[in-house]
Formats: C-alpha cells, sequence, structure tokens
C-alpha cells in the first residue's frame, strides 16, 4: 500500500485510542478538568450523571461549579493542543500541579461522542453560554446563552459509537466500569477534600430520556479521609483502620540533596478482629495531585511493596487502602503515560526504600496485637516439672468427628506445646476424659485454667480408657499460638492437632480451615511460615522445607513435620 495521509477522522479517532479508551478514562479527563477549575475554591462541588444500562455510553454528563471557561477560550477549549495550564516546557519541567496539561483530553472526547454540549458561567458573565461542539472541536451553531448557574456542565451522548468493536465491548462490561467509576470518584474525594463529589446513576430510556435516580453517592467536601474510608467500606469499627500523617527526609547519597516526602492517608489495620480483613478491595494511591494507576510502575511498586510489607508483619495483605505521597513536583516526571496515570521520579529508589521504611514502622506499631494478659497461673505446673503453665493454658472444647486412629493403628496423642525433647514433647493423650460425655455436651465444654490443668494432669498419669478422639484447642487461649493466630490466621479459632504418628513416624497437625481463611484468601505459604514459628517457638526443629502441607477438599489443613 502505497504512503497515505490519513483523512482527519480516521487520523483522530486512531490516536484517541491512546489515552481514552473507555466510559471510565472519558469520565477521568472529565473530572480532573473540574477539579483543576477548582483548584482555588473551597467549597467546591463535582457531580457526575451516568446512564444505569451502559455505565456511561449513552449518556454523560459532568458538572461543577468551578471557574467556568473564560469567552476568549471557548472557541478553542475543544481543539487540539489547547490548554490554559501549560505555557512552555519549563512550566512542565518545574513541576505541574494541575491534572491536565496536554491540552488534548475535550478535542479527543468531542472525536468520540455523537453528541458533546459544553455549558459554562464565568464569574464575569451575566449568563450561561451553551456550545454544542462538532467533530471539528467547534461549535455547530452560534452559541445560546441561556440562564444557569456558575461552572461548567459537560454533556456527551453516544460515547464511542464511531468504534462500535470498542463500545460493544465496553457495553458488554459496563459493570466493571461502573465500579471502576465509583472507585475512580471514590479515590478523587480522599484526596480533594475541598469539594464534594456526587455520583448519580440514571436511568435513561433508548431516546436519551432522563428517568428516576437509581443510585446516588455523595461523598461530602471536608469529611476526613478516615470517615471517608468507613463510610465508602461501610466498616462500624473506627480501630480497624489508622490515619498516616508523615513526613520522611530523603537524601540523596553523595550529594547535598535533600526533600521531603509527606506521606498521608488511611491503611487497614488486618489483624484478625479487623472487620476491614474482609471488606471490599479499594486501593488507591496519589503522587501529589494525581492518581495513579496500580498497573503501572510506579502505583505497583508501591501496591506490591504495602503487601510485602503487611506480609513481613504477618499480617493479612491489605484490600482496602489510601495513600498519598507529596513529593516536590519538580522532581516528579508525569509525562510519562497518555492517561497521565504514572510518574517517574529519578531518586524513585532512595525514595521508595525510606518510604517503606517508614511504613514499616507505622504499621508494626499500629497492627501490633497487644498481648493477652495472662490469668493467674500460680498454681500452674508446680506438680509436672516437664510443663509449663504456658504449655497447658488450653481450652478444649469440641470433639470434631473425624477418624484420629493414626497410620499404625496406634492411638493418638495431643500435641501439647512444650519445649521437651522428641518423645516426650507429644503428650500421650488420654484425655478422653473430656469427651465421655455426648458429643452435645462435649461442645459446649469450656473449662477454667484449674479445670483444664487438673484434666490435662490427669490425662498424662492415667492409662487411656478408651479410643482417644481429636481435640480442637481453642488458639485464643495458647498464647503462642494466639500470637500467630491473631496476626496470621485471622479469624481461625480453632486447630484440631490430631495426635497422630504416621508411617514415617512424623508427626501430624490437622488444621480445620474455618472457611474464613479461604474466603481472604490467607495464602498457603503465610499458614506454612504460621505453622513454622508456632512449632519453632515449642522447641521442634522445623523449616519451611521440611513441613509438607495439603489442604483437602474438605478444607483439612494437614501439616506433617
Ligand atoms: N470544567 C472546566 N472548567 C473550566 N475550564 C475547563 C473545564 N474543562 C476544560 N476547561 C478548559 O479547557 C481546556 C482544555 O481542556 P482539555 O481537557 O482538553 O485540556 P487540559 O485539561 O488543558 O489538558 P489534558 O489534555 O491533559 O487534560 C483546559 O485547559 C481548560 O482551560
Ligand atoms: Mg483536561
Amino acid at each position: 500500500m502505497s504512503i497515505k495521509r490519513l483523512k482527519k477522522q480516521v487520523f483522530s479517532s486512531i490516536l484517541s485510542n491512546s489515552s481514552i479508551y473507555s466510559q471510565a478514562s472519558v469520565l477521568k479527563e472529565l473530572v480532573e478538568n473540574s477539579i483543576d477549575a477548582l483548584i482555588e475554591s473551597t467549597n467546591g462541588r463535582i457531580c457526575v450523571e451516568i446512564d444505569a444500562k451502559s455505565a456511561g455510553l449513552q449518556y454523560m454528563v459532568v458538572h461543577d461549579n468551578g471557574s467556568g471557561i473564560s469567552k476568549d477560550g471557548r472557541s478553542l477549549m475543544c481543539l487540539n493542543c489547547t490548554t490554559s495550564k501549560l505555557r512552555t516546557i519549563d512550566d512542565l519541567n518545574q513541576g505541574i500541579t494541575t491534572c491536565g496539561f496536554r491540552g488534548e483530553a475535550l478535542y479527543f472526547i468531542s472525536q468520540l461522542s455523537k453528541q458533546m454540549q459544553i455549558k459554562t458561567r464565568t464569574a464575569h458573565d451575566d449568563v450561561c453560554e451553551v456550545w454544542n461542539v462538532n467533530k471539528e472541536g467547534l461549535p455547530s451553531a452560534v452559541p445560546e446563552k441561556i440562564a444557569g448557574p456558575f461552572g461548567t456542565t459537560v454533556k456527551l451522548q453516544e460515547i464511542f459509537s464511531s468504534t462500535p468493536v470498542r463500545k460493544q465491548f465496553l457495553q458488554k462490561h459496563f459493570r466493571s466500569q461502573m465500579e471502576k467509576i465509583r472507585r475512580m470518584i471514590i479515590g478523587y474525594s480522599f484526596a480533594y477534600r475541598n469539594i464534594r463529589f456526587q455520583l448519580e446513576v440514571l436511568d435513561v430510556s433508548f431516546n436519551g430520556h432522563l428517568g428516576s435516580v437509581i443510585d446516588n453517592m455523595m461523598i461530602p467536601s471536608k469529611s476526613s479521609s478516615l470517615e471517608i474510608a468507613m463510610n465508602v467500606l461501610k466498616l462500624r469499627e473506627k480501630e480497624s483502620l489508622f490515619e498516616l500523617d508523615e513526613s520522611v527526609d530523603i537524601h540523596i547519597p553523595n550529594s547535598d540533596d535533600t526533600f521531603k516526602v509527606h506521606i498521608s492517608g488511611v491503611l487497614p489495620r488486618m489483624r484478625a478482629q479487623d472487620e476491614v480483613a474482609a471488606s471490599r478491595r479499594l486501593k488507591v494511591l496519589f503522587v501529589n495531585e494525581r492518581l495513579l494507576s496500580l498497573k503501572l510502575k510506579f502505583g505497583r511498586t508501591i501496591s506490591r511493596g504495602l503487601n510485602d510489607l503487611y506480609e513481613q508483619a504477618m499480617l493479612l495483605k491489605p484490600q482496602a487502602w489510601f495513600l498519598k505521597l507529596d513529593i516536590p513536583p519538580e522532581i516528579v516526571d508525569v509525562n510519562i503515560e497518555p492517561s497521565k496515570d504514572d510518574v517517574m521520579i529519578p531518586a524513585e529508589l532512595i525514595l521508595l526504600t525510606d518510604v517503606f521504611r517508614c511504613l514499616r514502622r507505622i504499621i508494626r506499631k499500629e497492627c501490633t496485637v497487644p498481648e493477652e494478659q495472662p490469668e493467674d497461673l500460680t498454681n500452674f505446673g508446680t506438680s509436672n516439672p516437664s510443663l509449663d503453665a504456658d504449655d497447658v493454658e488450653l481450652t478444649v472444647q469440641t470433639i470434631a468427628p473425624v477418624d484420629t486412629t493414626s497410620s499404625d493403628g496406634k492411638a493418638d496423642s495431643l500435641f501439647v506445646p512444650n519445649n521437651c525433647d522428641h518423645t516426650t514433647k507429644r503428650v500421650e493423650t488420654h484425655v478422653s476424659i473430656l469427651h465421655e460425655s455426648s458429643d452435645d455436651e462435649a461442645s459446649s465444654i469450656i473449662l477454667s485454667p484449674q479445670e483444664e490443668l487438673t484434666q490435662v494432669r490427669e490425662s498424662l498419669t492415667s492409662p487411656p480408657t478408651s479410643q482417644p478422639k481429636p481435640i480442637q484447642i481453642s488458639l485464643k487461649r495458647i498464647p503462642l499460638i494466639s500470637e500467630m493466630s491473631q496476626r496470621t490466621l485471622g479469624l481461625v479459632q480453632n486447630v484440631l492437632f490430631t495426635p497422630s504418628r504416621n508411617k514415617d513416624h512424623r508427626n501430624d497437625i490437622l488444621f480445620r480451615e474455618s472457611g474464613w481463611t479461604s474466603r481472604v484468601g490467607i495464602p498457603t505459604q503465610l499458614l506454612q511460615l504460621g505453622f513454622v514459628e508456632i512449632l519453632k517457638k515449642n522447641g521442634h526443629r522445623v523449616s519451611l522445607s521440611s513441613l509438607k502441607t495439603e489442604l483437602n477438599k474438605d478444607g483439612i489443613f494437614k501439616v506433617e513435620f
């Protein structure tokens, strides 16, 4: 094919694909324009309306009460490379503080919408002016003057109608677009506390008539980020989350250069008792005024880094967080991606090391589970020197109906944490005494520490009377396990230590997965690490590689060591 210059329409549809590719990306550009127009406002409002059936493909409106577009700028606003936010390349290099800077978004949006209308009024205008913009980015008729509020309203109809395949795809996935849009609005509300954000989902008929409001999300301005997080995550307990407000001095090695990074936001505690541990996913990262994608480099690094910090602190991966890094704009390159949602920072490695160090300290401080006060243990362990008080502080609760006979057919034994050698650390379990009652009764047995001690002592001294049954041991009552359970195993209450020694003379632990673990997705490796830690603390020589684990379809997590 010979080389030919593309027709303007073909050219612009191809170009627009680069940064504006979905309802959410169109909306992002319009909302960011509104945010930029509200930079000076203390009482800003942005209201977004989208149709429910296509998440904005058919109908999308963004209204703000910002500065409005000045009279002399209106004929340029939808042309390519026209902006009020940047004049020279130095403006960009010295650090741009507006969301937009390329002067292309409205141009692209006008290309891909069947109808685009902009209504605007500045503080100097007596009335609003309405522009119906054509594909050239120019008014299709003489702009109309009507009464209306200050600010700007952009109304789009039938977006992506010139790219039918994309439109079909986006229509099919409108629910995920709706969710993206929701999260995006929530994200902006965290960072722009001077603005009240509202998202209205409307019933719009096929011929464009507006029906009822199906969903209305409003995030008032001046709410604290903790309040916003509680609200949008539908949490009741404030303690599930904590607010961050730290400054870190970053020093560039071999130079006198230093700069400050301010870290703010809300992080989840992710302890077992925290509601947020199982709450919905909502991760928001801002660098300065910019909402970053967590799929692109900087955002991905922060997101993975946070996961690692939580994992290192023996906590579940955080599913919901809001983090804002304020970095001097002159060292942040924002012109990386067409969608303006990634940044590049020359001193990135140093900066991230210091930021993560700071976050690690805060996470450890905020998420540590306070040690449970031990109960009165003064009488414990006195008659049996091989047992420490801690070793026997356990609650025997229910009897699980599983077969506990070891593979060699012998009676099973109860694992009790202690520091004895291999032959004694597996205390022979003759605690069947506890299970002579019916299952119903047994399930309600919660013994006092004294009773437990007596029974365990009896079990140690008397011969087995019947086939022992497996016992569930409440993790909460065993301090070492409690620590692991709360940090790592989450709400899991019961561990089934089957008391068995298999053919290879290996020890088995059966851990009954409560369903909660899989719901919040505790990784198997974390469970393994948890068990290694528990076992090590109890004098076993185990490592991750010597631990064999298996999660069967009944939810039994079998650990061999
Ligand atoms: N809601 C608004 N309120 C006031 N002015 C606006 C609004 N939306 C657009 N404008 C004006 O129109 C211009 C063009 O907008 P457009 O989004 O195309 O470019 P930009 O925001 O400057 O850069 P970018 O392409 O990176 O978004 C803006 O520079 C701004 O002056
Ligand atoms: Mg813009």
